[in-house]
Formats: structure tokens, C-alpha cells, sequence
């Protein structure tokens, strides 16, 4: 078993908390997970989890220098005092997981640094894009490849703001008090708004992309406060969608600096980018040889953020376990089930339809077909006769959602009915 020790019981810690004590059907490494102390504001407080009151604490301190923890998750946020704690832990030998984004930006020179001198690891998937897996990707799948560019959606507060600007004509400031309302904006939108958080947040892609570090002042930064409703409709008009964009990339003319930018930027609308919208983030890296690839998802929120400090604590999880079995496989990179999955058979899989039939066009024909997918429980979502193929009528059905079976059985039925034998089936596809 390793032990956690949890800075911050927010939305964020408490997701965490929740996969980690609910590891059935995961990966089985979760496991050999203790969540064994949580530091808090404040114990007595009423929570959306239960823990036992033993393992929480109000003495943050004490945990990242408890010898029994092994691992330290830092979901405080802010940087002082992050800062400050991950240091300490590093200090105590505590490999980290942190989603703090702004730590890591403005303070990952000394905290990386420190990290190398005392051989332990801090992992930050959840530092950026939320639930998307973009900094694994960037250290390793994508490895092979000289990294082109990056283009970002990365900060969802404001996709959300323009999105609905968009849709609704609404001006920034009236968008913004609707969006704090809702909860998708902080009481200080500073940090979002102001394209604070996306220029954090694009600092580690680029460090990870371009193989070096970044000086957070080196970007240039501008948010979407000075967006108007006006822009927005000409754009749109022009073809374009404004969202705020966070872009690193190679300067074409010298190869050896790079350009590294926030700001609101027109995006053509058949961009991959220009369908990402509300709080959704997605990320578009172009690299060598492999072209574009485009990582979306949720960029926020109790459960994506959560996947992706599970995910760097199985990662450390496998290394640790990995030093101590020296002749076993890597359990990350390893696949070693053995049992086979229980696959349904095709009948019972439950879809929507499309059926093509060539028949005669002639009263009763469209009736004895509804008559057959009725007979067999198939409710017809519409029904086209739409063109002819030489002497037949096409009449094109798309059904509701049915079970495979009940569809083929309609289907032997229409071959068999004998009042109509002019019938055929053009083709049948299954319905997304
Ligand atoms: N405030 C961020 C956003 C979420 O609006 O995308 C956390 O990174």
C-alpha cells in the first residue's frame, strides 16, 4: 500500500477521495492506494463525503512531513502556500500531484528543481485541460514528434462567456453576472477573464512541447473583457467564432524562439476549434510527422479533474511498485488480463435504425411495413418515400431505439410477408 496525503477536501479533493475509495471496475492499482490523511480548513464542517474524522486534519504541515505518506496530492490551490507546502514535502522525500496550475507556472522552475535534486516526481495532468489527458500525451505518446504548434481552448469560464454571447447576443458584463450565478464564473473572475489562467496553463504545454522552461512574463496576454457583441456578429458574418485562444508555437522565420500568446482570436468556422463551445476546452497540437491531433473534453469540474489526479497517482503508484518487483512488467504498460470479458450478443444491443426499402409504390405499401415493425415492438421514429430507383418507390425508415433482434425480426417479417412481394431491402445501417 502507499500512503496519500490530500491537501484541500474542495470539489476537486473530494472527487479524488471518492475514486479512490471506490476502486471497483478501475484500474486495480487503485487498490494499493491509502488515502491516509486529508488536510482541511476545518473538521467539523458538513461535507459531501464522509470520511473518518481521524484521518482529517487542520495541520497541512504535518502531512506533507509524516514519514508514512508517501504521496502528496496539493489541491489547495493559490501559490503562496502551495508553493510553500510542495516544497516541504519534496523536501521530505513525497513524491507530489498537484492540479494547481498557477503554482506550477510561476514557481515550476524552483519546484522541478527541487524535485530533481530529491528523486521524486511531480505530476500535473490535472494542471491542465481538467480531465483531458494532454501533459502524458505531450511527455510521451507524442514523443516522437517535433512538436509544431499549440492551440488551445483551455480556459472554460470564458468559452463559456463567448459561447453564450454568441448565442444569446448578450454583452460581456450581463454574461459574466448570469455566468457567477450559475457557479461557471468566480465571485473574482480576474484570473479566467483576464486569461491569467490560460496563460498558466499554456506555459506547461509549452515547456512539455518545446523541452525547456518558460518565463511567465515571455507571454503575451490579453483576455475578453474588450469582446463586444458587435465583434462576435461581424465575425460571424465573416465566417468566423471568436474564442480565446492560447497558442505556442515555433517562429516560422527562426525556428529557435517561440511565440507564446493568449488572447481572443477569430477562428474560421470550419477550424476544429471553432465547434469547441460552452465550458468544454479542447487542445490542437500540429507536430512532425504526425500532423494534427486534437485532444477535447471537460477542461473542469469535480470528476475530470479527479480522473486526472487518479491518473498521475497510478502512475507514481506503477513506478513505486515497479522498484520493489524488479523482474515484473511495468503494470502501466503491461496488459496482463487473462480472464475474457462477457460480450452481449449482437441482439440485445439497443439502437436506433435506418432501413432502405425498394418497393412498389402503391397503396398499402408503407402501411404493411409499419404493420410488420409494429407487430415486432418497432416504433418508427419517420418515415420518407423520398425518390425511385427505375419502376420502385424508395421509402427510407428511421426507427426508435430497439433491440437488434427485435429489428431483425421485423425485417424476416417483411421479407415473408405475403401480401406485398415487392419488397426488398436496399440496405439497413444502425443509428448513432
Ligand atoms: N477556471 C478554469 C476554467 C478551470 O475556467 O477553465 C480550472 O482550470
Amino acid at each position: 500500500m502507499y500512503k496519500v496525503g490530500l491537501l484541500g477536501l474542495g470539489t476537486v479533493g473530494t472527487g479524488t477521495a471518492e475514486i479512490l475509495l471506490n476502486p471497483a471496475g478501475r484500474n486495480p492499482l487503485i487498490r494499493d492506494l491509502d488515502l491516509h490523511r486529508v488536510g482541511v480548513k476545518t473538521i467539523g464542517k458538513a461535507r459531501e463525503i464522509q470520511l473518518p474524522t481521524e484521518i482529517l486534519t487542520t495541520d497541512l504541515e504535518g502531512i506533507v512531513t509524516d514519514p508514512d505518506v508517501d504521496i502528496v496530492v496539493e489541491l489547495i490551490g493559490g501559490t503562496d502556500r502551495a508553493r510553500s507546502l510542495i516544497l516541504k514535502a519534496i523536501e521530505s522525500g513525497k513524491h507530489i500531484v498537484t492540479a494547481n496550475k498557477a503554482v506550477i507556472a510561476r514557481h515550476g522552475a524552483e519546484i522541478f528543481s527541487a524535485a530533481q535534486a530529491a528523486g521524486v516526481y511531480v505530476l500535473i495532468e490535472a494542471a491542465v485541460g481538467g480531465g483531458i489527458p494532454i501533459i502524458q500525451p505531450l511527455k510521451q505518446s507524442l514523443g516522437a514528434n517535433r512538436i509544431q504548434k499549440i492551440t488551445g481552448i483551455i480556459n472554460g469560464t470564458t468559452n463559456y462567456i463567448l459561447t453564450q454571447m454568441q448565442d444569446v447576443g448578450a454583452d460581456f458584463a450581463d454574461v459574466l453576472a448570469e455566468a457567477q450565478r450559475l457557479g461557471y464564473a468566480e465571485a473574482d473572475p480576474t484570473a479566467d477573464v483576464d486569461g491569467f489562467d490560460a496563460a498558466d496553463k499554456i506555459s506547461i504545454l509549452a515547456s512539455l512541447a518545446f523541452n525547456g522552461r518558460i518565463r511567465y512574463e515571455d507571454i503575451e496576454r490579453e483576455g475578453i473583457r474588450t469582446v463586444s457583441v458587435a465583434d462576435i456578429n461581424y465575425a460571424q458574418q465573416l465566417g468566423f467564432t471568436i474564442k480565446l485562444l492560447a497558442i505556442a508555437q515555433q517562429d516560422h522565420h527562426t525556428h529557435d524562439q517561440l511565440q507564446l500568446r493568449v488572447g481572443p482570436t477569430l477562428v474560421p468556422k470550419d477550424h476544429p476549434l471553432a465547434s469547441v463551445n460552452g465550458v468544454f476546452n479542447a487542445i490542437l497540437v500540429e507536430a512532425d510527422p504526425l500532423g494534427q491531433v486534437m485532444f477535447y473534453g471537460p477542461g473542469a469540474g469535480k470528476g475530470a479533474t479527479a480522473s486526472a489526479v487518479v491518473s498521475d497517482l497510478l502512475n507514481i503508484t506503477a513506478l513505486l511498485q515497479g522498484e520493489k518487483l524488479e523482474d515484473a512488467l511495468h503494470p502501466m504498460l503491461a496488459c496482463p488480463h487473462e480472464d475474457y470479458c462477457q460480450v452481449a450478443p449482437i441482439t440485445e444491443l439497443e439502437t436506433r435504425f435506418y432501413a432502405r426499402f425498394r418497393c412498389g409504390d402503391r397503396p398499402g405499401v408503407i402501411g404493411h411495413l409499419g404493420t410488420c415493425f409494429g407487430d415486432q415492438g418497432v416504433s418508427i421514429e419517420s418515415v420518407v418515400q423520398i425518390g425511385y430507383q427505375g419502376d420502385h418507390a424508395e421509402v427510407v425508415v428511421v426507427t426508435h431505439e430497439v433491440t437488434e433482434g427485435q429489428f431483425r425480426q421485423a425485417v424476416e417479417a417483411i421479407h415473408a410477408y405475403e401480401a406485398i412481394d415487392d419488397i426488398q431491402v436496399a440496405s439497413i445501417l444502425r443509428v448513432l
